[in-house]
């Protein structure tokens, strides 16, 4: 007995309980603050001391309003949050909220992100009927296009970030954000897109086959279709061999994290608490 609580003492001293960094969460499409509760709460619990900030704002059907109107919005509360860190912060956004994380980090220059992590979102964009028919069910993937990319389908966040493998030349014309976050299209903006991104010092994507609505599935680790639907692994897509927003010079600097995880469908990445403790709690800073 005795030497159980010597020996519980001694295992309490010598493995302080670390601290993170302030941690912001950013949900999903069409959910809201309380679907990351889990994720803050076991943060907490493990870690205790390490504050954690929810994001409320864009809940329910508002996270279908323009993926630049969230980020700006949302990158204001962050970059207020980053203010009273200078030590930094981690960042993780869930589905759509690790787009909408990506373009704040690439487009605050006061926002100091030590990690961030995207788990399972679409960063090279979506052309799938699971996603779509989150919010759409009545449309069918082959030719919402011809609604996306348009002027008023440009109005909705899916519109935004919908990556028609086979109408490549009016998603280049019509959509306003993925080709600019992704350098794909060159803007005025492109060298601090880039710039700001590689001061992450760690950047974390996760995602795994059996998620079911991301399409394809490797569209959260940068990897996507050509012009058959055959998907192109991130390493052999422009946007990393042309360095565009600093992907390889991420992963040469040891600092790109690709984590795949099999067994885990689209609405559990954030309800699964071995989730949590194996592959977010590792990369906090
Ligand atoms: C940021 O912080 C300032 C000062 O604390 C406050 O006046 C302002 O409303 C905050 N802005 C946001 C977007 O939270
Ligand atoms: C962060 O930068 C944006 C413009 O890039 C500015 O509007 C905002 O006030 C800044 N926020 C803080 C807290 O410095
Ligand atoms: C797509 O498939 C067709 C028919 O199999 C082939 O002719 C074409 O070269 C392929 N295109 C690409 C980009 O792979
Ligand atoms: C939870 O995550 C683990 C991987 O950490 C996975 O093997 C398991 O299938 C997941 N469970 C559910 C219900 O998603």
């Amino acid at each position: 007995m005795a030497l159980k609580i010597v020996l519980l003492a001694l295992t309490l001293f010598l493995v302080p309980i670390l601290t993170y960094k302030p941690v912001v969460l950013i949900h999903g499409v069409m959910t809201g603050a309380a679907s990351m509760e889990m994720i803050k709460f076991r943060i907490e619990e493990k870690h205790p001391g390490t504050i954690v900030y929810n994001v409320n704002r864009f809940e329910s059907w508002s996270s279908l309003e323009t993926m630049w109107h969230q980020v700006l919005e949302i990158g204001m509360d962050v970059a207020n949050i980053s203010a009273s860190h200078p030590e930094g912060i981690n960042l993780i956004g869930y589905s759509q909220g690790g787009l909408i994380a990506r373009g704040i980090v690439e487009t605050f220059p006061n926002v100091s992100v030590s990690t961030f992590i995207s788990l399972s979102s679409p960063q090279a964009g979506q052309y799938g009927a699971g996603f779509l028919h989150l919010v759409f069910p009545g449309l069918v993937k082959d030719t919402v296009y011809e609604l996306f990319y348009s002027r008023v389908g440009q109005h909705t966040s899916v519109g935004n970030y919908w990556n028609d493998p086979y109408h490549q030349t009016l998603y280049e014309t019509y959509s306003v954000y993925l080709p600019y976050i992704n350098n794909h299209i060159t803007s005025a903006k492109s060298d601090d897109f880039k710039n700001n991104f590689l001061k992450l010092k760690r950047l974390v994507l996760i995602g795994g086959p059996d998620d079911n609505v991301i399409t394809p599935w490797q569209s959260s680790q940068f990897g996507y279709y050509d012009a058959n639907e055959t998907v192109i692994e991130m390493k052999g897509q422009n946007i990393y061999q042309e360095d565009r927003i600093g992907l390889r010079a991420l992963d040469l600097s040891g600092r790109l994290h690709l984590v795949t995880v099999p067994g885990v469908n689209h609405f559990s990445w954030h309800m699964n608490v071995s989730v949590v403790d194996d592959y977010l709690l590792p990369f906090l800073d």
